[in-house]
Parts: structure tokens; C-alpha cells; sequence
């Protein structure tokens, strides 16, 4: 049975909708935790546009399971992950004006500053992973430096999501080749991104993925099967 993860991001983001107290992320984690997730990530983006840092830290002392932080290879990053200890932490790449995360690490580019990050990150005992897409160049330069800093990596599922029919099939065939080539390596995989209970029992199916990492859906799901009680709970207040 393949591991999820629950991205409760989303959660933040309706609070901070409102910048009230509610919805508490700790509180979604904690019912995520009790439904059967293994663990909980979140991304604390530099504009604090969802997660703030008040939330990493009630997280690292409510989540019973692995407690995933995605975050960009920046200084303030890697001092706030060295202060709370998460258990593990993907490193992402992050743009201000992105919606949500749009793509990989390219580590041909960028691959001394997310090693420099990451081995900080490992000398702290955190285990360190790295969002990248499903591009045997990628896998390949990482697996060819790997050593010593990174102990598994995520595969980025948004191409497969995004596509229908045969290109989907074409996307899920990448998603299985750099499975195989990072397990080869003696890596850990991971995989999220897009995905839905309509879409996601391809991957979750795909042999030596360790995780799957989804928010989004999840949440929009929650708000929606959720309405029939929040509404019944209001006329019930209010009668
Ligand atoms: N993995 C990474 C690296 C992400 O940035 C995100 C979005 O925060 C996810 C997985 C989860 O994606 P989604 O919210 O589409 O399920």
C-alpha cells in the first residue's frame, strides 16, 4: 500500500482568506492523521501567502507520522527548517508569482545550491528530497551526484494530470521509468501533484513509490462533503 501524505496548505489558504484563526491546518492534519495518512506536508512559501511559521511549528508538536516541509533552497528556509526539525524536507523550486508550485528542480542549472541547502538540512538528521519531473536527465545528473545529501526524490505528476488518453499513458510511462532508475540508484520515491481520486490509482499502482503527496483535491473535496454538516450545525445554532 502506497503511503499519503496530505497537503493541508489549502487549508491555511481559506484562513488566511479571512485572516481569522479558522480553518487550523493542525486540526485538518490531525483528523488527515486519524483517516489513515502517514503524514502531513506543507509548504512554507516566502510570501506566507497560506502556511505561516506559527503552524510548522504546532505541527512538529501535534503530527504522530512523518511530518513533510517543502520549501525553496533559501537562507531564511534552511534557518527556519534547521529551527523546527521537520522530518523530512522537499526542496522545491518557487517563483512569487506562481499559483502552485510549476515544475522540478532543474538540477543541471541550480544543483550546487540545492546540494549546499540539502547537506545542511542532513547534518541535522533531516531526511532531504528533492521535487524534480519525471526526465531521466534529471534523474540521471542526480543519481550521478546523489551521494552523501539526498536520500530519495518526488516525482513532479502534473503532465501526467494534465494530459488525456494516450499522452497520459505517455506521461505515466516517464513517471515509471525514473521510478525504476532512482530505485536502481538506491533512492526513495515520492510522487504528488495534481492528483485526484480520478487519476490517481494509476500511480498509486506504479511499484517502489514510497508516497504520494495531494492537497488540493483533498481539500476542495473536504469543503464540499462537508457543507451538509456545517449547514445542519448553523440551523441547528440558530433554532
Ligand atoms: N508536491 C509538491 C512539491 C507540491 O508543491 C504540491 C503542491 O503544494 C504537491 C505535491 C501537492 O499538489 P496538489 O495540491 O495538487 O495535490
Amino acid at each position: 500500500m502506497t503511503d499519503l501524505s496530505v497537503n493541508v496548505d489549502h487549508v491555511a489558504t481559506l484562513r488566511q482568506a479571512r485572516k481569522a484563526a479558522f480553518p487550523d491546518p493542525v486540526e485538518a492534519a490531525e483528523i488527515a492523521e486519524r483517516q489513515g495518512a502517514t503524514g502531513i506536508t506543507i509548504h512554507l512559501r516566502s510570501d506566507r501567502r497560506h502556511i505561516q511559521e506559527s503552524d510548522l511549528a504546532r505541527l512538529r508538536e501535534t503530527v504522530k507520522g512523518k511530518l513533510n516541509l517543502e520549501m525553496a533552497t533559501t537562507e531564511e528556509m534552511t534557518t527556519i527548517a534547521l529551527r523546527y526539525g521537520p522530518d523530512q524536507v522537499s526542496l522545491v523550486p518557487e517563483r512569487p508569482e506562481e499559483v502552485t508550485t510549476e515544475g522540478g528542480l532543474d538540477l543541471l542549472p541550480s544543483g550546487e545550491r540545492v546540494v549546499a541547502v540539502a547537506k545542511q538540512l542532513k547534518a541535522k538528521g533531516i531526511v532531504v528530497s528533492v521535487f524534480i519531473d519525471p526526465d531521466s536527465r534529471q534523474i540521471e545528473h542526480l543519481l550521478s551526484t546523489a551521494a552523501g545529501w539526498v536520500e530519495g526524490f518526488e516525482i513532479n505528476t502534473d503532465s501526467y494530470t494534465q494530459a488525456d488518453g494516450a499522452a497520459a499513458q505517455a506521461e505515466l510511462q516517464k513517471i515509471v521509468q525514473v521510478t525504476s532508475m532512482g530505485l536502481d540508484g538506491g533512492l526513495r520515491v515520492f510522487a504528488g501533484h495534481g492528483l485526484t481520486t480520478a487519476n490517481v490509482r494509476a500511480v498509486a499502482s506504479i511499484p517502489g513509490i514510497e508516497e504520494l503527496n495531494i492537497g488540493h483535491s483533498i481539500v476542495s473535496r473536504a469543503v464540499l462533503v462537508g457543507m451538509e454538516e456545517a449547514v445542519s450545525e448553523m440551523l441547528r445554532a440558530m433554532a
